[in-house]
């Protein structure tokens, strides 16, 4: 294990650097004006999505900037295969994604973090399985301090979507849904579905930097 960590922390760093380099400068108050696409999903407290299941749609408010827009460029490249997504981020230009990937992050501060419960974990499962898959030594010790800039914060995300997300990092090869990321692969793959789920309400039940700031479509089209 330690062995295959330490592999992945290199092949995770040399990621974060490349990725680093070719960032554009983003702006907040442009990018307010280009997520009138977005709002529909990601402006709707507990807004849920159906494909592959139904789960509720990522918090991306309060997310890091230079995650967005990894991931956005990860659904444009078809390393992530979610449809709708996927042909979003294709209608979208490097200076477009920087722009929306400040803004979301400036969103998220100015909202005050709600407070999600405590985990229950009597037996302490997931803890073992945090300890197991090494998750804060990427993410962070409260999961919410990613080491590099295209690490997510995961604390306080939706528990389904965090499912999905972890079981998309398994199925690597198929063809309609799925990510490819070696170093999330390579985590996942430790674990079978019941110990993701497990995982999954863990990461959900830490305290959050993470937030969807509801946004009336209607309203916005009368501030700009
Ligand atoms: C039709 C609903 C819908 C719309 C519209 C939409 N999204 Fe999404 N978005 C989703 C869903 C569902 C996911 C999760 C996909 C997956 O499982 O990978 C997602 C994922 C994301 C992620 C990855 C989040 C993470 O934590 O990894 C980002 C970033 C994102 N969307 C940004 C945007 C932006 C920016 C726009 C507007 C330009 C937008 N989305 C429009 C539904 C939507
Ligand atoms: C070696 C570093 C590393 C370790 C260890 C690690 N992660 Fe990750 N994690 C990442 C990176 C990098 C990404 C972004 C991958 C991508 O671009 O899709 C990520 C993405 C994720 C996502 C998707 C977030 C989103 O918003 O879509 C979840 C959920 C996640 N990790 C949970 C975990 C859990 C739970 C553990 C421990 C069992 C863990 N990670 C261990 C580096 C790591």
């Amino acid at each position: 294990m330690t062995k295959l960590f330490s592999l992945l922390l290199i092949s995770a760093l040399t990621f974060a650097n490349s990725a680093f380099c070719d960032e554009l400068k983003g702006d907040a108050q442009a990018g307010s004006k280009k997520i009138a696409m977005c709002i529909g999903c990601h402006g709707i407290s507990g807004y849920q999505a159906s494909f592959p299941v139904v789960y509720k749609v990522p918090k991306i408010a309060g997310q890091s900037a230079s995650y967005i827009t990894t991931a956005l460029n990860e659904y444009k490249k078809g390393e992530r295969r979610h449809p709708s997504m996927r042909a979003i981020s294709r209608s979208l230009t490097d200076q477009d994604m920087a722009d929306i990937s400040i803004y979301y992050q400036e969103l998220g501060h100015s909202d005050a973090a709600p407070m999600p419960a405590k985990a229950k974990d009597p037996e302490g499962e997931a803890v073992a399985l945090v300890q197991k898959g090494a998750c804060t030594s990427c993410h962070g010790a409260n999961l919410s301090m990613p080491i590099g800039p295209n690490y997510p914060k995961i604390a306080g995300q939706y528990a389904d979507y965090v499912l999905v997300a972890l079981r998309s990092y398994k199925a690597e090869n198929q063809s309609v849904w799925g990510r490819n990321n070696a170093i999330m692969g390579g985590v996942a793959k430790q674990f079978n579905t019941d110990e993701l789920q497990v995982l999954a309400n863990y990461v959900a039940s830490q305290q959050t930097e993470l937030h969807t700031v509801p946004q009336n479509k209607f309203k916005f089209w009368a501030a700009n």
